[in-house]
């Protein structure tokens, strides 16, 4: 494909869009990012710091001192992380702080995105634009089973709590909320297999490129 081609892959929480992207990447021959990772990080220093995820000066240092080792550690999955991360997320400057190297970092290698604002704010010029979603139930039943693969002992009922509380937070916050691009295309994946999903999304993809 194009050098600098952009593809974006926003949606909920758990809706398959990192298996998506990450997959679309390797067979178009682009790079992969995982936004999701660096307001993760971002959350996961301000805890380190004994701060709030709240406290948005706290926060915007950490996503300002972003390094690359932060993006790597190996705690930034659970609830706790997920709540810090969506906390962050919610402050206008750590978004900010993050824009200009998401931008960069498509422009720079042509990549496929994945998130809640890559259609919308990021990449609003993307030439593909997918919007992932499944029902709670199904996502809340995917996420559990990754935590418990993981050997993590989860309740099913709170992961189902824990997502909808969460995707409400991403959804109704004033800066980058989460939401469709007027312009995506929406995958429902409820009762597609990742398997099944891909192949959807690599249609919409190859619809939307000249060959
Ligand atoms: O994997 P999952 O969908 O559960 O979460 P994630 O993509 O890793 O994102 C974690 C949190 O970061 C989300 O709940 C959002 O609050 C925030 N986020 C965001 O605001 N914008 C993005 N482009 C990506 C993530
Ligand atoms: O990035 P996001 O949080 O949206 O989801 P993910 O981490 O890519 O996927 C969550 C889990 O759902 C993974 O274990 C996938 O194998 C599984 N899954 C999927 O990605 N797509 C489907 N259509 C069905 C299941």
């Amino acid at each position: 494909p194009r050098p600098g081609l952009v593809i974006a892959v926003d949606g909920p929480a758990a809706a398959g869009k990192g298996t998506l992207a990450r997959r679309l990447a390797a067979e178009l021959g682009l790079a992969y990012l995982d936004t999701g990772l660096l307001y993760r990080a971002t959350g996961r220093r301000v805890l380190d710091a004994a701060a709030d995820p709240r406290d948005a000066a706290a926060a915007e240092a950490a996503a300002r001192s972003l390094t690359p080792a932060d993006l790597a550690r190996g705690d930034l999955r659970g609830p706790e992380a997920d709540r810090a991360a969506s906390a962050v997320a919610a402050i206008p400057a750590v978004r900010a702080a993050l824009l200009d190297w998401q931008r960069d970092y498509g422009r720079l290698h042509g990549a496929v995105l994945d998130g809640r604002d890559i259609g919308t704010v990021v990449f609003p010029d993307a030439p593909v634009k997918l919007y992932v979603t499944a029902s709670d139930e199904e996502r809340a039943r995917r996420r559990h089973l990754e935590l418990t693969g993981r050997g993590v002992e989860a309740d099913l009922t709170v992961v189902l709590e824990e997502l909808r509380a969460r995707d409400a937070q991403d959804a109704s916050r004033a800066v980058a909320p989460l939401k469709p691009a007027e312009d995506a295309v929406q995958l429902d994946t409820t009762t597609l297999d990742a398997e099944a999903a891909y192949a959807a999304a690599l249609a919409v993809v190859r619809g939307k490129l000249p060959a």
